[in-house]
Parts: structure tokens; C-alpha cells; sequence
């Protein structure tokens, strides 16, 4: 008792703390050096991503079935905030990393390098890859500093993915390594808008410019969640959209962080979600607000039109994870201009109401599998954990290749923590017994505080390892993470 109550004290001493540190940061000018590799469509207005276009990775291979490159983790000054130098951990010496951009059936080759000075590995989020390729500590040793790696796989599925590191993951990836994948599948409904990346995170940049250590705060920092104190978007702090009333624009947005839920609406606009985790959903959905937990993808359809103001900001809203009941202010994200060019006019001005035809998978006869999201109190010694025990004490689930299984994942805490299965999608059943409203493909789902989410999952033909955590990078830290053995009969 004295123990939670301890808890819950420093918890908000901590979140008093963040919001000071927010409000110091404030909003910051764009970065100055537009990305190379700009491919502004005809519609949209001059320079409309010039801020916040991704430099695409270089294909090095003349075979349009492969894409083939060369990625290279390692330390560059970059300007983050005007008038600093930061160290930020890249791969290819830009913030984010190259956008991986292929279509649906060809391959990709990586050829990786590491040139820090620790090792690390690269998962490749969301993607079906064979287990070899995953990038996990559960299936690769360490690329040790100075060796290679050669990650190659076909790209089975259309969307919006990331790449990250696996080892260190919280600190690595809170110090700058990740990176855009947009897979594109020819046949999938003709114009949705223009493709717009944007890979929402933060940063913890100290005075000086240097990077908060990733293991700052010890254990609260895992058991909140480290959230810088820079808000980036595409490695940028406030950057600008533009956008032409009438000219569809399709933003995939990637959340990033390691800790830090994104929320935020467009004033004066109106979105709607067309996909998700895994390439585009059954049916559109109209949003006010979107929330995307750590891991997770949305891509968006925004029909851009004159409203009361033309220049707005587009803020990053508190969710509340821990449900305090209070939220801090709001933190300026980046902003969204409408132009005074002439309204385009030649559409579309909406999704198709049919996306995309997904199967439901067929859960009859299906394995179940019950996982309850705990925290548990060994001695005064908090840790978090899946069934009541931390990953370091985990004994993996057993599964059988070409089966279905329906998991029931049990958040038995006090807040909310998106779990992430690596290496197949899954189709959300319900939350709470609440079916959602289309069907689509997911990696990363948030549960609620104290709330229950069923999915349907199928394990096709990639036998191996493979992970499940929560995707608080801070919290698989703290042992809340296990692992699969999907085997052959
Ligand atoms: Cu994006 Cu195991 O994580
Ligand atoms: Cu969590």
C-alpha cells in the first residue's frame, strides 16, 4: 500500500515536471534545408512538403523486382533546435532515416552497417518478414559495432511501415534511428490523395544540444515512459504543410516515439482514416481526433478547404494514458497551411466508400490464448509483465504454423499500453466486446487501462521466435514482453 501510494505521488510529480519541460521548449522556427527527393505532384502548391519531404533510401540494383540498399547506422550533428548541435543516432546521416519506398511483390535488400558504438539490430515493423529477417534479439545476434548485416526479404503486403532497432531499443530509437517504409500496391483504388509521410516523434535535447541519456530516470522512466522534450515531425520541430483547397492529400503517419502517444486534430479540417497498421481498411472512417499509440500507423485522406483560418496549428493533444483525469496543455506539432491558390477542382473529393475487401478470418476451432497485461510487485521491486511475470522469467507460447488462434490480451493495469505481435497481423475482434466499425490489419493495438481486446490471428508458413510487447518501448524494458514459437507440426 505504501508502495502504490508512493507510486502514484511521484507519478505526478513526474507529469508536473514533463509539462515544465514542455513549456520551456515551445514552438521552435522549421528546419531551413529542405530534403532532396521532392516529388511535389502537379495539384498540390509549390514546395507543399518541402519541409517535411523524406530523402528516399537510393535503389542500387537496375532489376525493378529488387530494391537494393545500403543503410548505415551512425552518429551526425544535426541541427534539431535553431542554434544547436545535436549527435543524433541516424541511419544515413539524416533524421529520419531514408524512406524505404517499394511496391507490393518485390524484394528488398539491405545491406546494413553498424558505425556505432554499440550494437544494434533493425526490426522491420509490420512487416512478414521470415523470422531470420526480424531483426529481434530472439532471432539475431547483435550487429556488433563496425559489422554487417544483410537483411533480405520479399514485401508481401501494401502500407505504411518503420524500421527500428532491436536491441537497446528504447534508447536507440529515442536517440534518432527510425525510418519511413511505404510499400505501394498497384492495384489498390486509383487516387487517394498525394502521399504524404509523417513520422511523429520526440527527442529528449538538453540545453547544450545534447541528447538526454536514454536510461535517464531509471526506473520512472521506464514505468512512465520517456518522452522528450522536442516534438518532431519527420525530424523536425514545427515544420509546415501546405496544402491547395480541393487537392486531395493521403498523409501516412507514423507514431515514432518510444513512450509517447500522438493525438491531434486539423482545425478547421476534416480527416479520415483509410488505413491503418497494415495498407488500407475495408471502409473509410471519419475522425475528429486521431490518436496513435507508440508503433502505430494511420493514413489519412484530407480534402483540403478554406476555412475561418487558413493558417493553423496543429497541436499534440495529452491522451491522458495514465488517466489522471487531468490533462496538461497542448504542444504545438507543426503547421498546416491552406493556400490562396484557385481551388482544384478535378477531385476526388472522398474515398470510395469500398477500400478494400478483407476476409475476416475464420476463428472456428481456433487455439486460445489469454495474456493479462500486468504489473507486479516482487519485494518493493516493481517490474511490468505478461501473466503476472516479467519476460525475464517468461516460459514462450507454443503455436503451430498454418493455425488460427484468438488471443484475449487483458490490460489489468491502471493505463494503457499498445501491444505489438511481431511478425503476423492480426484482425481486432473487439474491445470490451465492442466489434470496430471496418475490418483492417493490425500490429500495434492500444488497450485501454483495465479494458479487453480479442483478436484473430493466423499464422501462415514463417515458422520461428517471435516477439509480443508492449510497444512503450520503456515498458518491454520493464519486462512487459514475451515471446512465440510458432513451429512446423
Ligand atoms: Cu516496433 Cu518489437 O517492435
Ligand atoms: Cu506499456
Amino acid at each position: 500500500m505504501a508502495q502504490r501510494m508512493r507510486t502514484s505521488f511521484e507519478r505526478i510529480l513526474l507529469c508536473v515536471a514533463a509539462f515544465a519541460l514542455f513549456a520551456a521548449c515551445g514552438p521552435a522556427k522549421p528546419g531551413t534545408t529542405p530534403d532532396a527527393g521532392v516529388i511535389a505532384a502537379a495539384r498540390q502548391p509549390d514546395g507543399w512538403d518541402s519541409d517535411v519531404a523524406l530523402k528516399p533510401a537510393e535503389d542500387v540494383n537496375p532489376d525493378s523486382r529488387i530494391v537494393e540498399i545500403n543503410l548505415e547506422a551512425r552518429v551526425e550533428n544535426l541541427q534539431i533546435k535553431p542554434g544547436l548541435t545535436t549527435p543524433v543516432w541516424t541511419y544515413n546521416g539524416t533524421l529520419p532515416g531514408p524512406l524505404i519506398h517499394a511496391k507490393k511483390g518485390q524484394r528488398l535488400i539491405v545491406h546494413f552497417t553498424n558505425h556505432l558504438a554499440e550494437p544494434t539490430t533493425i526490426h522491420w515493423h509490420g512487416l512478414r518478414v521470415p523470422a531470420a529477417m526480424d531483426g529481434s534479439e530472439a532471432m539475431q545476434s547483435p550487429v556488433q559495432p563496425g559489422g554487417t548485416f544483410d537483411y533480405a526479404f520479399d514485401l508481401l503486403d501494401s502500407g505504411t511501415y518503420w524500421y527500428h532497432p532491436h536491441i537497446n531499443s528504447s534508447a536507440q530509437v529515442g536517440y534518432g534511428l527510425y525510418g519511413a517504409i511505404q510499400v505501394d500496391d498497384p492495384d489498390e483504388p486509383a487516387d487517394l490523395g498525394d502521399d504524404l509521410v509523417l513520422m511523429l516523434s520526440d527527442m529528449g535535447i538538453e540545453a547544450d544540444g545534447s541528447l538526454t541519456p536514454g536510461d535517464q530516470s531509471g526506473w520512472f522512466g521506464d514505468y512512465f515512459g520517456r518522452q522528450g522534450n522536442t516534438l518532431l515531425v519527420n525530424g523536425k520541430v514545427m515544420p509546415k504543410v501546405r496544402a491547395k483547397a480541393g487537392a486531395p492529400q493521403r498523409w501516412r503517419v507514423i507514431n515514432a516515439a518510444r513512450a509517447r502517444f500522438m493525438k491531434f486534430s486539423v482545425p478547421g479540417q476534416k480527416l479520415i482514416r483509410i488505413g491503418g497498421d497494415g495498407g488500407l481498411m475495408t471502409a473509410p472512417q471519419p475522425l475528429d481526433v486521431v490518436l496513435l499509440a507508440p508503433g502505430e500507423r494511420a493514413e489519412l485522406f484530407l480534402l483540403p478547404k478554406h476555412a475561418a483560418q487558413d493558417s493553423v496549428t496543429v497541436q499534440w493533444i495529452d491522451p491522458d494514458i495514465f488517466h489522471l483525469g487531468q490533462v496538461g496543455p497542448p504542444i504545438d506539432l507543426f503547421q498546416f497551411e491552406v493556400t490562396a491558390d484557385p481551388e482544384w477542382k478535378d477531385g476526388p473529393t472522398a474515398p470510395p466508400a469500398a477500400l478494400r475487401t478483407i476476409d475476416p478470418i475464420a476463428t472456428d476451432g481456433a487455439v486460445q490464448q489469454l495474456l493479462e497485461l500486468t504489473e507486479q510487485n516482487t519485494n518493493g521491486n516493481i517490474t511490468l509483465g505478461i501473466n503476472g511475470v516479467p519476460s525475464s522469467q517468461a516460459t514462450p507460447l507454443m503455436a503451430t504454423v498454418n493455425t488460427t488462434e484468438v488471443w484475449t490480451v487483458k490490460n489489468t493495469t491502471n493505463y494503457d499500453h499498445p501491444f505489438h505481435l511481431h511478425g503476423f497481423f492480426f484482425q481486432v475482434l473487439d474491445l470490451n466486446g465492442v466489434p470496430p466499425s471496418a475490418t483492417e490489419w493490425k500490429d500495434t493495438f492500444n488497450v485501454p487501462a483495465n479494458k479487453t481486446m480479442r483478436f484473430a490471428v493466423h499464422y501462415d508458413n514463417r515458422p520461428g521466435m517471435w516477439m509480443f510487447h508492449c510497444h512503450i518501448l520503456d515498458h518491454a524494458d520493464l519486462g512487459m514482453m514475451g515471446m512465440l514459437h510458432v513451429m512446423e507440426p
